[in-house]
């Protein structure tokens, strides 16, 4: 099979180019990427000649404009990389026959309730991150390209910026932190993003029945002062230079930490769908993340 990885350089799209490699010949791009192998999201017209010319079994698509504070006072360049841009590349696909693989997010929810929200439930993204991603997703379904779309949530990785790291730093640097427990999801690494593909896109390609949306979260799940604290005892434990006290990691209300986009409150993702349409099991979010510490932390 020959694999199209457009967004290879961000935290799945890293973590893809080791997990997909196994699957045959692998041309992975970014938006940075020299002469022919550029592919910038921005420059939607610059996409389909770049298809053709690799003509690709399959397309993974891991690129995104992910900087959702930032998106919203740029939702035209997030609408351009979240929405249109996957939409050329899905009528690409579907011209030529290949399937297509593409993330998308808990952010396409409101997050009203506690109960988890399966693959059926009603959108209502709060954001422009979540309606250009939503956007995305419904110009991937009409491309009628045979594609899996996996929604995810709260991804980390050793390498990127994300929340885990963040916490590291500044727990090494302060004597405080506040951190906000009333957003309930499931951290999940781009290491579990890219094995779920890989062993997904073979089953794709053999079989269209297998194409749709999917859940894909780790197991569990949290919020994000108790996975603060999580990460940051880990580190104290293995005896990493930490400044500050437990019992000065402290909780606060989203409302004490106004941002300039909303954020669902129930993040809470029904993985059903997937592990069994796929035979695989989702390990608890805490795995993960204890490998990502031995990772960073040594
Ligand atoms: N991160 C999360 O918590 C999270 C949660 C739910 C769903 N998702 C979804 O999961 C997928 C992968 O996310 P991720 O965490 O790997 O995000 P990421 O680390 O931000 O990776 C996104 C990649 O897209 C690149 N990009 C930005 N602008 C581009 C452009 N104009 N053309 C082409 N590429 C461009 C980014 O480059 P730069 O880094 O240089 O900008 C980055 O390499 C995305 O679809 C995202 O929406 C992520």
């Amino acid at each position: 099979m020959k694999i199209l990885l457009l967004g290879k350089n961000g935290q799945v799209g890293w973590e893809l180019q080791r997990s997909l490699s196994i699957l045959g010949e692998l041309v992975a791009c970014d938006f940075d990427s020299p002469g022919d192998l550029k592919a910038d999201f921005s420059d939607v017209d610059s996409l389909p000649a770049l298809i053709r010319r690799v003509r690709p079994d399959a397309i993974v698509n891991a690129a995104a404009h992910t900087a959702v504070d930032k998106a919203e006072s740029e939702p035209e360049l997030a609408r351009c990389i979240n929405a249109t841009a996957p939409g050329v590349v899905a009528q690409e696909a579907a011209a030529l026959g290949a399937c297509l693989v593409h993330y998308s997010t808990d952010y396409v929810f409101d997050g009203s309730g506690s109960a988890p929200r399966d693959e059926q439930a009603p959108t209502n993204p709060l954001s422009v991150y979540g309606r250009t991603k939503l956007e995305g997703e419904q110009l991937i379904r009409s491309s009628g390209c045979r594609h899996l779309i996996l929604r995810t949530s709260w991804v980390y990785a050793a390498r990127g910026g994300n929340f885990a790291r963040t916490m590291l730093k500044l727990a090494a640097e302060r004597e405080e932190l506040k951190v906000i427990a009333d957003q309930i999801g499931a951290p999940t690494g781009a290491d579990l993003l890219a094995d779920v593909t890989a062993l997904a896109l073979p089953r794709l390609q053999a079989d269209a029945a297998c194409a749709g949306t999917y859940h894909c979260v780790a197991g569990g799940q949290t919020n994000w002062h108790d996975y603060a604290r999580f990460v940051i005892e880990a580190a104290r434990g293995r005896g990493d230079a930490i400044k500050v006290a437990p019992d000065r990691v402290l909780p606060i209300a989203t409302s004490a930490y106004p941002t300039p986009a909303q954020r669902p409150l129930n993040s809470r993702l029904s993985t059903v769908k997937l592990q069994q349409q796929f035979s695989v099991t989702l390990p608890h979010w805490q795995v993960g993340v204890q490998r990502l510490l031995t990772e960073v932390l040594g």
